[in-house]
């Protein structure tokens, strides 16, 4: 377990318009309102087009979450048509961004080089990076998955100076597992959740922290957070709707406030 407080962020992907957006977001702040969650952060991570009005409800109602991105660009500004800036969602107190999410790997080209220029724009700007790394089910099958995510562990992190370690969050998200309600077990899980961790020990990071994304849910959230060792979720489908999303919530918190 992390030294850090554990994480759970809710990625919307593209779902809801800012209208649905300010909905969810005012029915799990009600929820969270009842029923505090203590001992774990909580993220939402908006489309772009959401990020404006989730900020001012999230502000206004002083919702304790924070705002998160699904993506940036890693340039600073420029000619780059139809991409947002890392200054441009710190206008929009967005804390948090996920980085080389396997969506934007497989159907955006996101290169590797493109994920540790981006990471390193993240963190350069203050901001907390979660990189996500994770298999596809042909190479968890061949069972080379660990030397699979050492490998993008390194090229995301080769180039990055130590001093912002402590603004990355790993995320492992097996493809297999994303959308696709079959989630990696508890074992599957804690085997990845310790190598990442060891990994970045390995690279001197002092209180490495490592959550899971992949058909996370109510029903499977509790099992995995007690039986894994995980430090958060990154929750997909689940997340789109406040019960739902609480629920991972509460499973988390409950977990935590024994382990503590
Ligand atoms: P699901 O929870 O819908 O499987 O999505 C996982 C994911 O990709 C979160 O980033």
């Amino acid at each position: 377990m992390s030294a850090r407080r554990p994480l759970v962020i809710g990625n919307w992907k593209m779902n809801l318009d800012y209208v649905e957006g300010l909905h969810l977001v005012q029915q799990l702040g009600v929820l969270m309102k009842n029923r505090p969650v203590e001992h774990v952060e909580v993220v939402v991570a908006a489309p772009f087009v959401d990020l404006r009005s989730v900020s001012s409800i999230v502000d206004s109602e002083r919702f304790s979450m924070s705002l998160g991105a699904q993506h940036v660009n890693a340039n600073e500004n420029g000619a780059h048509t139809g991409e947002i800036s890392t200054s441009m969602l710190k206008r929009l107190n967005v804390e948090w961004v996920l980085v080389g999410h396997s969506e934007r790997r497989v159907h955006y080209a996101m290169s590797d080089e493109i994920v540790a220029q981006t990471l390193s724009a993240v963190v350069r700007a203050g901001q907390h990076a979660v990189l996500c790394v994770g298999e596809e089910r042909s190479i968890r099958e061949s069972n080379t998955y660990c030397q699979y995510v050492t490998a993008q562990l390194e090229s995301a992190l080769g180039g990055l100076d130590e001093k912002f370690y402590n603004f990355v969050t790993v995320a492992y998200e097996p493809l297999w597992a994303i959308g696709t309600g079959v989630n990696a077990s508890p074992e599957q899980v804690r085997e990845m959740t310790s190598f990442l961790r060891k990994e970045l020990r390995a690279r001197s990071f002092t209180s490495p922290q490592v959550i899971y994304g992949g058909s996370v849910n109510a029903e499977n959230a509790a099992t995995l957070v007690g039986e894994s060792d995980v430090d958060g979720f990154l929750v997909g489908g689940a997340s789109l709707k406040a019960e739902s999303f609480y629920a991972i919530l509460r499973a988390c918190d409950d977990c935590y406030a024994v382990k503590r």
